[in-house]
């Protein structure tokens, strides 16, 4: 198995090796994308925005353009020490908390004021990260629990390329069989098991208690975002809970349709939270009038998984 400054070779080797959980959309942006283990890149990839802006003047001009988004947060009890968590990471990660970033830790805000995470038993997974950011905040707040993070293989490297520049410490381990991702799981200095999502199915040796997926089961298949949900209901764990924020319609390059609504939700999955994102349908950006409606609408959704080992 390997670890640490390994993966991030091997990973940076297996970029142009086919992947069968590649949606269309995915086949067609990483194909111009690149990537070193040493954090080059080249192109561009829509996993959120990296600014390199981060003076304290474009930093204070993010923070006052976010405050509608601070306004609808309000009543929470954990959106001030989450997003403490996501300023520490934007520093190590030289970046400003950008909005993609403000939405992952919003997101997070929203699953502790309605789920008690540390009392939940098992790991933390991420499914399709961006820029390691939820891993890394997951990883802050939740410092003894372990996290899995399943990403193709280009995004993946980059979470783990972003994740250690924000917790340089975090040790990680890429098993590719069984074997190894039992091992992982039983290794306790390992803080991050890193799956490529050709072999998400390892994620069924692991008890999960939380999976969380932002803006990616949007750009999958209808037969893997099935996958994943299988893996879900059928892991470790009877007390899976499940955090989805994803679009509420997409169509793929290829014509396919992925319908929110139509994911395999259960009627016995137990509903914490359903409803429009009301922070994740508008953007800002420097210009006046600033901030405008995004017309694709996004649901989020929190519930207790029907478990169907
Ligand atoms: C738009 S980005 C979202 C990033 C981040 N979650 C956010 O909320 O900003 C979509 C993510 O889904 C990932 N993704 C696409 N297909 C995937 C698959 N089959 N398994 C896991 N992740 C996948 C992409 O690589 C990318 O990291």
């Amino acid at each position: 198995m390997l670890f640490d400054e390994d993966i991030l070779v091997a990973l940076e080797e297996a970029a142009d090796k086919s992947e069968r959980t590649r949606s269309s959309f995915w086949e067609t942006e990483l194909e111009d994308f690149s990537f070193t283990a040493k954090g080059e890149m080249t192109g561009l990839i829509p996993v959120g925005s990296i600014s390199k802006k981060y003076s304290q003047i474009h930093k204070t001009a993010h923070w006052l353009l976010q405050w509608p988004y601070r306004y609808i947060i309000r009543e929470s009890q954990n959106f001030g020490e989450c997003y403490d968590l996501a300023k520490f990471i934007a520093e190590g990660q030289e970046r400003a908390v950008t909005l993609d970033m403000l939405r992952q830790t919003l997101g997070l805000a929203v699953i502790k004021d309605n789920l008690d995470v540390k009392g939940l038993e098992g790991i933390n997974l991420v499914i399709g990260d961006g820029y390691g950011v939820m891993t890394s905040l997951l990883k802050l707040s939740y410092s003894e629990t372990k996290i899995v993070t399943v990403n193709l293989t280009t995004p993946l490297l980059m979470d783990l390329v972003f994740a250690r520049k924000a917790i340089p410490s975090l040790r990680i381990a890429l098993p590719t069989n069984q074997v190894e991702m039992m091992d992982a799981l039983n290794q306790n200095d390992i803080d991050v098991i890193a799956i490529q999502a050709d072999n998400s199915k390892l994620i069924s040796e692991a008890n999960v208690g939380l999976a969380v997926a932002l803006h990616c089961m949007q750009e999958m298949t209808n037969s893997v975002i099935k996958s994943y949900f299988d893996l879900l209901r059928g892991n470790k764990n009877d007390r899976t809970a499940f955090y989805c924020l994803n679009r509420i319609y997409k169509q793929l390059y290829d014509g396919e349709e992925i319908k929110f609504f139509d994911f395999p939700w259960s009627l016995n999955d137990t509903v914490l939270i359903d409803e429009v994102c009301r922070w994740d349908n508008f953007e800002y950006n420097s210009r006046p009038p600033f901030w405008s409606r995004n017309p694709n609408q996004k649901q989020h959704r929190l519930v207790i998984l029907e478990n169907l080992r």
